[in-house]
Formats: C-alpha cells, sequence, structure tokens
C-alpha cells in the first residue's frame, strides 16, 4: 500500500490522527490494511531487525529459522564466518526451504520437490530438470539464477544478528546511534551462551507490546513484584534514554533502594504486598558490570528487547501474528565464562520474568485488556503525555517519552 492509500485508508476507517506524539488512535491495533502496510514499510523497509544471535549458528552451516514480521527468514553461517540471510520461500512453489527451527546442513534441499538452496540462498539445483527418459522437466529457457528467495543484507553488534531487506537502510550503527549501540554493548560485552528459550504468543496487536517495554511509567505501578522487593521503584536513580529520532530506548533503574521510601503511599498507590519469598536467594543479585545499574531494559525498533533485570538477560523477539495476537520469542543467554555459582544465579532469577514470571506475567495479560478495552472504540484517542510531549532521553522513568518515540518512528515510515 503506498503513502496515499494509508492515508486514504486512515481516513475511512477512523477520523485521522492529529499531529505530534501524545494521541495515539485505537484502529491503528484493529486493522488489517495497517498490518499490510506495516509489513510492506517497517518490517521489508528501512528498519534492521533482529534475528538470533550469533551464538544460535556459531559454525559453518548453523542456521536458524527467524521472522521479520511475518516474513519468515533464515539466517545461516558461511563458510568463512560471515552470515547470509535470505527469506524462507522456496523459488518453486513457496513452501519453507527450512522449516525445523534450527539445524546444521551443506544446503538446502525444500521438502516439497527437493529444490537445493546453497548458504547463500542462490537456487542451485532443480530435481528432473531434464525430465526423465527424455519426457518432462523444465523448460531451456528457465534459469536458475533469476529464481530465489530475497536476500537481506546482514549486520552485527555485540553478537546480535540483524538484518534488513532495504538496500538504502543505513548502516545498523548509525539505525542504533552511539548511545542505544554503548547500552547493548555495556551488556553483551563477551561471548554469551543460549541457556532457554520459548515462544509466549500474547492476545494483542504487537504494538502494543512494542509500547508496554517502553512504558517506563508502568513498570512500579502494574508490577506488584517490582515495588515490593524493591527492584525498581521512582524513588531509586535511574531514567531513560531515547535515540534520535525516538526509533529506540534504554531505561535504567540505578541502585538498591535500602529504606522504604513513601512516594506511592503519599499517592495512595499500592506500593507493597504481604507477599514475602520463602527463598530469598532469588533477589540474590551480583553487580557484574560493575556499574550498579540493577536494571537496563532495552529496545531496537520495531521488535527487539534486550533485558538486564539483576543478572537474568534475555533478548526477546516481537513477532506479528495477525491484528490482535503476537508471538514473544525469548532467548534467554549467559556469558560462555559464568561460573556455576552465576549460572544456577542467572536460571532461578529467570523466573522473574516469561509468562508465569513474578514480573512478566502482568505484560502477558495487560496487552489483551487493551485490546479489549478498546474494542469499540476505534476513533478514540489514547493519551500519552506522562513527562511532556516530545521524545528526548530523560532523567526519570515517571514519563512515557520512549513510547512517544516509538510513535514519532512509526508515524515517519508509515507516513501516517
Ligand atoms: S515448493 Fe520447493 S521444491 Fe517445490
Ligand atoms: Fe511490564
Amino acid at each position: 500500500m503506498d503513502s496515499a492509500a494509508v492515508h486514504q485508508h486512515a481516513e475511512a476507517v477512523g477520523s485521522g490522527w492529529p499531529p505530534g506524539l501524545t494521541r495515539v488512535p485505537y484502529w491503528i491495533y484493529q486493522d488489517q490494511a495497517i498490518l499490510r502496510a506495516e509489513q510492506q514499510r517497517i518490517f521489508e523497509g528501512p528498519a534492521w531487525h533482529y534475528l538470533c544471535l550469533e551464538a544460535d549458528i556459531p559454525n559453518h552451516g548453523d542456521y536458524r529459522a527467524s521472522f521479520m514480521g511475518a516474513m519468515p527468514v533464515i539466517a545461516v553461517r558461511g563458510e568463512a564466518g560471515e552470515i547470509h540471510a535470505f527469506e524462507n520461500r522456496c523459488a518453486h512453489r513457496g513452501a519453507l526451504i527450512a522449516f525445523e527451527d534450527a539445524g546444521t546442513v551443506k544446503e538446502f534441499t525444500c521438502a516439497y520437490h527437493a529444490w537445493r538452496y546453497d548458504l547463500r540462498g542462490n537456487l542451485c539445483s532443480i530435481a528432473f530438470q531434464r525430465g526423465v527418459g527424455g519426457k518432462g522437466g523444465m523448460p531451456d529457457s528457465f534459469r536458475m539464477q533469476e529464481h530465489g528467495p530475497r536476500k537481506l543484507r546482514t549486520a552485527t553488534i555485540g553478537g546480535l544478528v540483524f538484518a534488513t531487506l532495504a538496500a538504502d537502510a543505513p548502516e545498523l550503527l548509525d539505525y542504533l546511534g552511539a548511545e542505544i549501540a554503548a547500552r547493548i554493548r555495556r551488556v553483551l560485552h563477551k561471548p554469551v551462551e543460549v541457556i532457554g528459550r520459548f515462544i509466549q504468543p500474547l492476545p494483542n496487536n504487537w504494538k502494543l507490546y512494542a509500547e508496554n517495554v517502553k512504558d517506563t511509567y508502568h513498570a512500579s505501578l502494574l508490577h506488584l513484584f517490582f515495588t515490593t522487593f524493591r527492584i525498581t521503584r521512582f524513588s531509586q536513580a535511574g531514567g531513560v534514554t531515547v535515540s534520535r529520532g525516538g526509533a529506540h530506548h534504554a531505561s535504567t533503574t540505578i541502585g538498591r533502594l535500602e529504606a522504604q521510601d513513601s512516594v506511592y503511599k503519599d499517592e495512595a498507590l499500592r506500593s507493597d504486598s504481604e507477599f514475602r519469598l520463602h527463598d530469598p536467594s532469588l533477589l540474590d543479585a551480583v553487580d557484574e558490570f560493575g556499574d550498579n545499574i540493577q536494571l537496563q531494559i532495552l529496545t531496537v525498533f520495531p521488535s527487539m528487547v534486550l533485558q538486564q533485570i539483576h543478572n537474568c538477560l534475555a533478548v526477546r523477539q516481537i513477532v506479528p501474528r495477525g491484528v490482535a495476537a503476537m508471538d514473544l520469542h525469548w532467548t534467554y543467554i549467559g556469558f560462555a565464562d559464568d561460573t556455576k555459582a552465576m549460572r544456577r544465579r542467572r536460571l532461578k532469577q529467570a523466573n522473574l520474568v516469561g509468562p508465569a514470571g513474578y514480573v512478566s506475567m502482568e505484560d502477558g495479560c495487560i496487552g489483551g485488556f487493551v485490546q479489549r478495552g478498546i474494542a469499540a472504540a476505534s476513533e478514540a484517542l489514547s493519551v500519552v503525555e506522562m513527562g511532556g510531549a516530545t521524545a528526548e532521553s530523560q532523567p526519570t522513568r515517571a514519563t512515557e517519552t520512549a513510547v512517544r518515540g516509538f510513535w514519532q518512528t512509526y508515524r515517519a515510515l508509515m507516513g501516517l
């Protein structure tokens, strides 16, 4: 859909979208044509998309299946250690080229009619191309080199593999900006190992999750575990870094809170519960990065999250699955040189996040609450005004600045 068509459509489904970053119309989460336009303009547009970890594909021939929005993608390690990525779609009749999540191959053979592809995604052989006994087969005019899956540009930072279809996307480091790149490298500063993974289906539009993870305002209000056990409260130091143009963010909570503060009580907000941990070692955290940052949540527009909550490290990938459904692909990581005690600590702290996580279980339902709440309100607008009207870095988490940043980039890419 070109920009004029998206506009026309936007006007048809809603009452338009006021300029600025503080109002978001609810039809943006409800519309099939918007989802299709997002695929074209964002997921296949000039943005970089997280595919997997380099640690997922350490050796020649190792591959991992991933996604760029709805588009299935293969990332594979080439002969000289380089990483190739291409669409996971056979040039013949469209079957997945790789249907396993991961594996090691010399080449890819499509299961349907055995067309073969090399590790760069080049079509290199066709079963019975010359037919059998002089009968059948492909016409002489068929040129294999003219057929193949779409190939992607790839780039890495801190062991994260990104890809884009767009020849005009800036270099990955320019896309991220120096501040976000430094925040990624702060966590991913040495070789990692995957220590767990799973997929969490969520009953909401993908953008509701993208907003949630940039929404530093909600963390200590929705998540009672955070405030009860003083992992992050507004009274702790920290803030939000928003990249130029708004696309990416990193929020931090610095230092431990020893004394109970009164800011939540003063506002008559729940900030404590009677729950106590039977095993307090769950929160026995170590300052492994040496900077006293207890929590850093980082996003790379549109679909990646890098999480450090104490010593629980994870990468999350947002995969849209329809207007009101998405999958969240979680990969828990540790470092290759973790001690046994540190690995145990990471696995224990993994209980904080994920579908049943002490902290994240609320994030698993809140997007669904919004999706249900707005069912009859396509033309109404949400209010995104905490901390002002712009999308700049701020020395507080009582703000929605990073959410506004998401919409700033989104509107620019969508032409809305
Ligand atoms: S669809 Fe792949 S070989 Fe036919
Ligand atoms: Fe949350």
